[in-house]
Protein backbone atom coordinates (compact mmCIF):
# COMPACT_ATOMS: atom_id res chain seq x y z
CA UNK A 1 0.00 0.00 0.00
CA UNK A 2 1.26 3.62 -0.71
CA UNK A 3 0.56 6.09 1.74
CA UNK A 4 0.91 10.25 1.09
CA UNK A 5 3.38 12.02 2.36
CA UNK A 6 2.61 15.43 4.06
CA UNK A 7 5.87 15.85 5.50
CA UNK A 8 7.39 18.75 3.57
CA UNK A 9 10.04 18.42 1.05
CA UNK A 10 14.13 19.17 1.93
CA UNK A 11 13.70 21.92 -0.81
CA UNK A 12 10.67 23.69 0.52
CA UNK A 13 11.95 23.83 3.82
CA UNK A 14 14.66 26.66 3.90
CA UNK A 15 17.78 27.26 6.42
CA UNK A 16 18.14 30.98 7.59
CA UNK A 17 21.28 32.29 9.74
CA UNK A 18 21.71 35.70 11.84
CA UNK A 19 24.92 37.66 10.84
CA UNK A 20 24.26 39.24 14.58
CA UNK A 21 21.65 39.53 17.46
CA UNK A 22 18.29 41.45 16.10
CA UNK A 23 17.37 43.22 19.38
CA UNK A 24 13.27 44.33 19.34
CA UNK A 25 12.98 47.42 20.73
CA UNK A 26 9.72 49.44 22.10
CA UNK A 27 7.34 50.28 24.70
CA UNK A 28 5.05 47.95 26.30
CA UNK A 29 2.70 46.04 24.01
CA UNK A 30 4.57 46.58 21.04
CA UNK A 31 4.42 43.41 19.93
CA UNK A 32 8.17 42.68 20.60
CA UNK A 33 7.62 39.54 21.85
CA UNK A 34 4.87 37.83 19.93
CA UNK A 35 6.66 39.36 16.59
CA UNK A 36 9.96 37.51 17.52
CA UNK A 37 8.37 34.44 18.38
CA UNK A 38 6.49 34.69 14.94
CA UNK A 39 9.53 35.60 12.86
CA UNK A 40 11.87 32.30 14.76
CA UNK A 41 8.54 30.02 13.86
CA UNK A 42 8.74 31.44 9.97
CA UNK A 43 12.37 31.63 9.49
CA UNK A 44 13.70 28.80 11.68
CA UNK A 45 15.64 30.64 13.73
CA UNK A 46 15.68 31.24 17.45
CA UNK A 47 14.22 33.82 19.31
CA UNK A 48 14.10 34.47 23.06
CA UNK A 49 12.62 36.91 25.62
CA UNK A 50 14.69 38.86 27.87
CA UNK A 51 11.42 39.05 31.11
CA UNK A 52 10.68 35.55 30.23
CA UNK A 53 14.73 34.56 30.37
CA UNK A 54 14.84 36.56 33.85
CA UNK A 55 12.06 34.84 35.30
CA UNK A 56 13.07 31.70 34.72
CA UNK A 57 16.31 32.47 35.83
CA UNK A 58 15.34 34.06 39.16
CA UNK A 59 12.77 31.36 39.41
CA UNK A 60 10.06 34.61 39.97
CA UNK A 61 7.69 36.48 37.74
CA UNK A 62 8.65 40.18 36.64
CA UNK A 63 5.98 42.11 39.15
CA UNK A 64 7.67 39.38 42.13
CA UNK A 65 10.84 40.87 41.48
CA UNK A 66 9.98 44.54 41.33
CA UNK A 67 8.11 43.87 44.21
CA UNK A 68 11.28 41.88 46.44
CA UNK A 69 14.12 44.23 44.98
CA UNK A 70 12.54 47.81 43.18
CA UNK A 71 13.16 48.70 39.37
CA UNK A 72 16.76 49.23 40.40
CA UNK A 73 17.42 45.65 40.76
CA UNK A 74 14.96 44.70 38.32
CA UNK A 75 17.47 46.62 36.19
CA UNK A 76 20.55 45.55 36.97
CA UNK A 77 18.87 42.06 35.99
CA UNK A 78 18.26 43.08 33.12
CA UNK A 79 21.85 44.64 31.99
CA UNK A 80 23.45 41.42 33.05
CA UNK A 81 20.75 38.94 31.01
CA UNK A 82 21.67 41.64 27.71
CA UNK A 83 25.46 41.40 28.23
CA UNK A 84 24.87 37.87 28.11
CA UNK A 85 22.62 37.50 25.05
CA UNK A 86 24.73 40.29 23.08
CA UNK A 87 27.21 38.07 23.16
CA UNK A 88 26.32 34.26 22.81
CA UNK A 89 25.09 32.92 19.00
CA UNK A 90 22.89 35.27 17.51
CA UNK A 91 19.48 34.96 18.46
CA UNK A 92 16.11 37.54 17.76
CA UNK A 93 16.10 39.28 21.20
CA UNK A 94 12.74 41.00 22.76
CA UNK A 95 13.97 43.16 24.79
CA UNK A 96 11.99 44.40 27.63
CA UNK A 97 10.56 47.86 27.37
CA UNK A 98 12.92 49.73 29.51
CA UNK A 99 16.30 48.17 28.00
CA UNK A 100 17.10 51.54 26.87
CA UNK A 101 17.55 53.40 29.90
CA UNK A 102 20.56 52.55 30.67
CA UNK A 103 23.63 54.30 28.99
CA UNK A 104 26.01 50.98 29.21
CA UNK A 105 22.53 48.80 28.01
CA UNK A 106 22.22 51.64 24.64
CA UNK A 107 25.91 50.82 23.87
CA UNK A 108 25.85 47.01 24.18
CA UNK A 109 22.41 47.46 21.06
CA UNK A 110 24.23 49.47 19.18
CA UNK A 111 27.68 47.70 19.26
CA UNK A 112 26.56 44.44 19.15
CA UNK A 113 23.31 43.81 17.45
CA UNK A 114 20.73 44.97 14.97
CA UNK A 115 17.96 46.96 16.75
CA UNK A 116 14.53 46.95 14.82
CA UNK A 117 12.05 49.39 17.05
CA UNK A 118 8.71 48.37 17.05
CA UNK A 119 6.69 51.67 17.87
CA UNK A 120 3.25 52.04 19.44
CA UNK A 121 1.23 54.59 21.05
CA UNK A 122 0.32 54.11 24.92
CA UNK A 123 -3.99 53.73 23.47
CA UNK A 124 -3.24 50.65 21.36
CA UNK A 125 -0.80 49.23 23.90
CA UNK A 126 -3.12 49.11 26.47
CA UNK A 127 -5.53 47.39 24.31
CA UNK A 128 -2.66 44.80 23.07
CA UNK A 129 -1.68 43.82 26.74
CA UNK A 130 -4.06 41.24 28.21
CA UNK A 131 -3.42 41.66 31.79
CA UNK A 132 -1.46 45.15 32.53
CA UNK A 133 -1.46 43.88 36.52
CA UNK A 134 1.69 42.07 34.63
CA UNK A 135 3.53 45.16 34.50
CA UNK A 136 4.22 46.86 37.44
CA UNK A 137 5.48 50.21 35.24
CA UNK A 138 2.18 50.77 33.21
CA UNK A 139 -0.38 51.95 35.87
CA UNK A 140 -2.52 54.10 33.53
CA UNK A 141 -2.96 55.63 30.30
CA UNK A 142 -1.84 59.19 31.51
CA UNK A 143 1.61 57.88 32.63
CA UNK A 144 2.27 55.65 30.04
CA UNK A 145 2.15 58.52 27.36
CA UNK A 146 4.55 60.54 29.42
CA UNK A 147 6.78 57.54 29.47
CA UNK A 148 6.58 56.64 25.96
CA UNK A 149 7.18 60.51 25.37
CA UNK A 150 10.58 60.04 27.32
CA UNK A 151 11.80 57.57 26.03
CA UNK A 152 10.99 58.00 22.68
CA UNK A 153 14.47 59.99 22.43
CA UNK A 154 16.65 56.91 23.41
CA UNK A 155 14.43 54.06 21.17
CA UNK A 156 15.16 56.28 18.14
CA UNK A 157 18.90 56.73 19.33
CA UNK A 158 19.73 52.89 19.06
CA UNK A 159 17.25 51.79 16.47
CA UNK A 160 18.64 50.88 12.74
CA UNK A 161 15.03 50.63 11.62
CA UNK A 162 11.82 51.37 12.74
CA UNK A 163 8.40 49.93 12.49
CA UNK A 164 5.16 52.05 12.87
CA UNK A 165 2.77 49.18 14.39
CA UNK A 166 -0.58 51.05 14.38
CA UNK A 167 -3.03 49.41 13.02
CA UNK A 168 -1.15 46.34 12.07
CA UNK A 169 -1.29 42.73 12.91
CA UNK A 170 1.76 40.69 14.39
CA UNK A 171 1.88 38.89 10.39
CA UNK A 172 2.07 42.57 8.92
CA UNK A 173 4.65 43.48 11.28
CA UNK A 174 6.59 40.19 10.99
CA UNK A 175 6.72 40.57 7.04
CA UNK A 176 7.90 43.93 7.63
CA UNK A 177 10.66 43.21 9.92
CA UNK A 178 11.56 40.03 8.09
CA UNK A 179 12.12 42.12 5.04
CA UNK A 180 14.49 44.84 6.41
CA UNK A 181 16.45 41.94 7.98
CA UNK A 182 17.02 40.48 4.54
CA UNK A 183 17.48 44.12 2.90
CA UNK A 184 19.58 44.78 5.39
CA UNK A 185 21.64 41.44 5.21
CA UNK A 186 21.11 40.13 8.91
CA UNK A 187 18.98 37.76 7.82
CA UNK A 188 20.45 35.19 5.32
CA UNK A 189 19.94 32.34 3.72
CA UNK A 190 22.47 29.42 4.53
C1 LIG B 1 9.17 47.35 31.34
C2 LIG B 1 8.68 46.53 30.34
C3 LIG B 1 8.38 45.10 30.57
C4 LIG B 1 9.24 44.56 31.72
C5 LIG B 1 9.10 45.40 32.94
C6 LIG B 1 9.52 46.85 32.69
C7 LIG B 1 9.41 48.79 31.02
O1 LIG B 1 8.67 44.34 29.40
O2 LIG B 1 10.58 44.47 31.34
O3 LIG B 1 7.76 45.35 33.36
O4 LIG B 1 10.12 49.46 31.78
O5 LIG B 1 8.90 49.25 29.97
P1 LIG B 1 7.76 44.36 28.06
O6 LIG B 1 8.13 45.59 27.29
O7 LIG B 1 8.17 43.12 27.34
O8 LIG B 1 6.35 44.35 28.47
Amino acid sequence: MVYKQNTPTLNSFSVNHLVKPVFLIGFMGAGKTSTARRLARVCHVASVDMDTYIERREGKNIKDIFDEIGETGFRRLESEVLNELANADPLIISCGGGVILSEDNRLILKEKGFVVYLRVSAGEAANRISDLSSRPLFTNLESAERIIASREPFYEEVADAIIDTSAKNVYQITKELKSILQREDILCQA
